[in-house]
């Protein structure tokens, strides 16, 4: 047993009601004790026993590590090409993925994973201490389950994303790629993914295709999580509630039903800050979701296409500025909301119990990653692993 203290914590966010104020549990001048990398007690810094080790923390902020649970880390090549003519009035369409494809098929393994480590170290200095990753950049039996072994090795969240978009050779026959999918490709990957994931969506798979996929996922063992509505709303949230996914992803379009029926559900509704920044695309409203009582987080999904960034403090700012969430629902959704997209219990607060997941900001309070947009303000990040 090894029992760590943190002390004069000028604010402490542990997303527990219980143990401070509001949502967000914030407690000032505060203390938390970390034994074998769990949170064994909160108090006040002055109250704090005898321990092994003490770590002053100087009245900097603390706030449970973010929690991204949508992003695309293994693949190769580069888009910005198309962000560039994007920017010049290109609209955006599924069909981009195809290059990624093309770069990822002919990349070695040692170069999906050196590009995959610097984008993970990159979550990591950003904050992130638990990050999903999908497949979907290889469309075949081989490099699906290349990827998704490569994925494996940085975490245990990967998402089987074969039913990404259809390969330039399945062209014309979706379905026979479906078959391809819920076949032979998930009896190759399905070992190496904890969940299945579809684009359902224009351009990509239509909902009967998608419960197909979801469904045969299930069958094997995975669990369904969904990309909805980004494009056009063609009922991907509807199949979502029904799948009872744990996420809907993107929902750049929602219906009033669509709001509803996320909120009487248990399918966390999970915006994508960096996705309609760098599709130029105009942003969903949070306020209907939070005002439907909906379970909402924010993710990175970090991609070479859609949105090239692993800053969760960028997709926060985004968030408060251009979706209207408050600073408070925007951090409890990177943490806490994550979590519960993830169906995790053990991450995203620092309640008693939880993972010591945490990171120290040079900020007064948490508002200031709102605040301060662009700014190093992540002093440090440490995971419960570094405790023991
Ligand atoms: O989540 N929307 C589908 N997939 C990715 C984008 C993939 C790409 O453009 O490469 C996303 O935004
Ligand atoms: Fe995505």
């Amino acid at each position: 047993m090894s029992s760590v203290a943190i002390t004069d914590i000028g604010s402490l966010v542990t997303n527990d009601s219980s143990a401070g104020n509001g949502a967000l549990g914030i407690r000032s001048n505060a203390a938390i004790v970390v034994v074998d990398g769990k949170i064994a007690w909160i108090g006040d810094s002055q109250s704090v026993g005898v321990t092994d080790n003490r770590i002053s923390v100087a009245g900097k902020t603390v706030v449970p590590g973010f929690v991204d649970s949508h992003a695309h880390l293994v693949f190769a090549g580069d888009r910005s090409e198309e962000f560039s003519a994007r920017m010049n009035g290109e609209s955006y369409s599924a069909g981009g993925i195809k290059t990624t494809v093309a770069a990822t098929r002919a990349a070695s393994d040692e170069t999906l994973r050196a590009n995959t480590s610097r984008l993970v170290s990159e979550l990591h200095r950003s904050g992130v201490t638990t990050f999903e990753s999908k497949s979907g950049y290889a469309l075949d039996v081989e490099n699906e389950t290349r990827t998704l072994r490569i994925a494996k090795e940085f975490t245990d969240e990967t998402t089987f994303l074969g039913a990404h978009v259809v390969p330039a050779e399945f062209a014309n026959r979706s379905d026979d790629y479906v078959e391809l999918v819920v076949g032979e490709m998930l009896q190759a990957v399905k070992s190496h993914a904890k969940w299945i994931d579809v684009f359902c969506d224009r351009g990509a798979f239509d909902v009967d295709q998608a419960r197909t996929i979801l469904r045969a996922g299930v069958e094997a063992g995975l669990r369904p999580r969904i990309h909805a509505n980004q494009l056009a709303d063609i009922g991907a949230v509807k199949l979502a509630v029904e799948l009872d996914c744990a996420s809907a992803d993107h929902l750049t379009h929602l219906s009033d039903d669509d709001v509803e029926m996320l909120a009487a559900s248990n399918t966390v509704a999970t915006l994508l800050p960096g996705a309609e920044f760098s599709t130029r695309s105009s942003y969903p409203d949070a306020r209907r979701l939070f005002a439907a009582g909906a379970t909402v987080a924010i993710a990175t999904d970090c991609n070479p296409g859609s949105s090239y960034t692993t800053s969760m403090p960028f997709c926060i700012a985004v968030a408060v500025r251009d979706m209207h969430f408050t600073p408070e629902q925007a951090i409890w959704s990177a943490t806490a909301g994550g979590a519960a997209a993830l169906r995790r219990t053990d991450t995203g607060h620092l309640g008693l119990g939880a993972r010591a997941d945490l990171i120290q900001l040079s900020a007064e309070n948490p508002i200031h990653l709102a605040y301060r947009p662009g700014v190093q303000l992540i002093h440090s990040v440490h995971t419960a692993e570094d405790f023991n």
